[in-house]
């Protein structure tokens, strides 16, 4: 599995130019150690798609939040924090604490779920 990903970053990096820095970054925090598929379900079953659309989950078309689609490309969670997996995890887990007027409720999301959450966002396009 790790060498899988290690290939295929090694594969991007080189076909790589200066223009596509942007895909070399999202590859590079796809190696979460959590689980895509699990990931998928958790956000089913926490009913982010009530205010996020997220591809791939079905029913997921809600607009309160921005879109999920292609969120490893991004370089702000939130228009404040940088895109890394731990502040990914950390906003899924405790948007509050970030920005305490953020529409984003606490769901009371486990730390597992959050790194399974965070594999399965960094893997949308
Ligand atoms: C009640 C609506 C609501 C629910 C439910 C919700 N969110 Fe959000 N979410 C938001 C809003 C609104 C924002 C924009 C936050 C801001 O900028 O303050 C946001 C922002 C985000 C962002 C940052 C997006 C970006 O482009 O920067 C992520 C990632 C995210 N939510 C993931 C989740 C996940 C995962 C769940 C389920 C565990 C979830 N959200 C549930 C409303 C919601």
């Amino acid at each position: 599995m790790h060498s899988v990903t290690t290939a295929l970053a090694l594969l991007f990096a080189a076909l790589c130019t200066a223009g596509c820095s942007a895909n070399a970054r999202q590859l590079a925090a796809i190696d979460t150690g959590g689980s895509v598929s699990s990931g998928r379900a958790a956000v089913a079953r926490y009913g982010c798609g009530a205010c996020h659309t997220i591809p791939g989950v079905a029913g997921a078309r809600g607009l309160v939040g921005p879109p999920l689609t292609g969120i490893g490309k991004r370089y702000y969670i939130a228009g404040e924090l940088p895109n890394t997996l731990e502040n990914l995890t950390h906003w899924i887990r405790h948007p509050k604490s970030v920005n305490e007027k953020t529409l984003m409720p606490e769901l009371g999301v486990t730390g597992k779920d959050a790194t399974d959450i965070a594999a399965f966002l960094y893997s949308l396009k």
